[in-house]
């Protein structure tokens, strides 16, 4: 049957993937109340569309840190890519690629900076997890740099694992002919079956839990590239993030799979955009599925938006297509959105294009 929007994907994915793969990345944490949050809280969000615009042409194309890209839509980093499907990251980046918009690689990706670079040109960027072991992080670092990946991306909100309760049931562990890739040259690519998450106890052993914003001054002295803090939810965090010089925010909450009874990102997004003043850009995830959600996105102060599972079940389902398609329905649902709303580019789109539950009455 033909696919008509991103969420479809996501029981075809389901019904291909073992359980453990399908449940790892299905899930939230707990009792995955920010999970649904995340995806509901956009439904409070109505429009306030302009009619009897010319919207003949619309224009989404877009610059993030300095990279023109086709549209204010990216890949989150999710991990693990090869579970999904054998060609795994290699297939994301070729449809990012493809796409002509920016890949975000997980630290835990099953194929490395220097393969998922093999894949041809691309804008990308390297997502970060700091290990205790700071030379790990160093060497990580300078081979992204050299595969010629243009950001790092700082994961802010992982000094434990969120309690996945799907992974500790499951005992999730990465499959045996599979390796968090980046790190198999230091032993550090394989993870123990324990009797609890595989993950968990990775992260438990592996990564630094005493993380702080001094770190992040601190990376950079190890690199020239421009540093995204990934996981403020705070107008306090976003006021340190300017002032430790971070080059952006994510406004993430790891796709719900850490802290449970966070707000759902979308409605966090305000507040850090107000405290940001403007000073950096602000980015968005957790929840997208619809070309409506990145226009109330943008219209709430995101610079641009990035999607996490819609990648992981699109591969699933059917490889580089999968995501090739899911990127185009979002493309293609946003301009509609945009057309629909009577804007013809993206720094048309205001404040005044939504109401939100949590507005006072106008
Ligand atoms: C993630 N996420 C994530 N974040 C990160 O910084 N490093 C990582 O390795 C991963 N891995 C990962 C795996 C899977 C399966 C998921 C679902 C998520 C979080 C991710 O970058 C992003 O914040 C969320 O996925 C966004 O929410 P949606 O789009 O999945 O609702």
């Amino acid at each position: 049957m033909e696919i008509t929007n991103v969420s479809e994907y996501e029981a075809i994915a389901k019904q291909k993937l073992p359980k453990m793969v399908y449940d790892y990345y299905a899930s939230g944490a707990e009792d995955q109340w920010t999970l649904k949050e995340n995806q509901h809280a956009f439904s409070r969000i109505l429009f306030r569309p302009r009619i009897l615009i010319d919207v003949s042409k619309i224009d989404l194309r877009t610059t993030v840190l300095g990279f023109n890209i086709s549209m204010p839509i990216m890949i989150a980093p999710t991990a693990m890519q090869k579970m999904a499907h054998p060609e795994g990251e290699y297939a994301t980046a070729r449809a990012a690629a493809a796409a002509d918009t920016i890949m975000t690689l997980s630290s835990w990706a099953t194929s490395s900076v220097e393969e998922v670079a093999s894949t041809g040109p691309g804008i990308r960027f390297f997502q970060l997890y700091v290990y205790k072991d700071r030379s790990v992080v160093t060497q990580l670092v300078r081979r992204a740099e050299r595969a010629g990946f243009k950001a790092i991306v700082l994961t802010v909100d992982t000094p434990r694992l969120g309690r996945r309760e799907a992974d500790i049931k499951n005992r999730f562990v990465l499959p045996p002919n599979l390796t968090l890739k980046n790190f198999e040259d230091l032993d550090l690519g394989k993870m123990d079956k324990t009797n609890d998450s595989g993950l968990a106890s990775y992260v438990a052993g592996q990564i630094d839990r005493s993380l702080s914003w001094k770190d992040v001054k601190w990376l950079q002295t190890i690199t020239k590239l421009p540093i995204l803090v990934k996981g403020v939810i705070t107008a306090e965090d976003a006021r340190l993030a300017v002032q430790y010089g971070a080059a952006g925010i994510v406004v993430s909450n790891h796709g719900a799979r850490q802290l449970d009874y966070v707000p759902a990102t979308i409605m966090a997004l305000e507040e850090v955009v107000k405290a940001a003043q403007g000073r950096i850009p602000v980015f968005l995830d957790g929840g997208v599925r619809r070309g409506t959600d990145v226009f109330k996105a943008l219209a709430l102060g995101a610079s641009g938006v990035f999607i996490g599972r819609p990648v992981v079940f699109s591969l699933a389902a059917d490889g580089e297509a999968g995501v090739r398609k899911v990127l185009q329905m979002l493309h293609d649902e946003f301009e509609l959105t945009m057309a629909l709303s009577g804007c013809c580019s993206l720094k048309e789109i205001t404040r005044d294009h939504i109401v939100t539950e949590w507005d006072r009455p106008r």
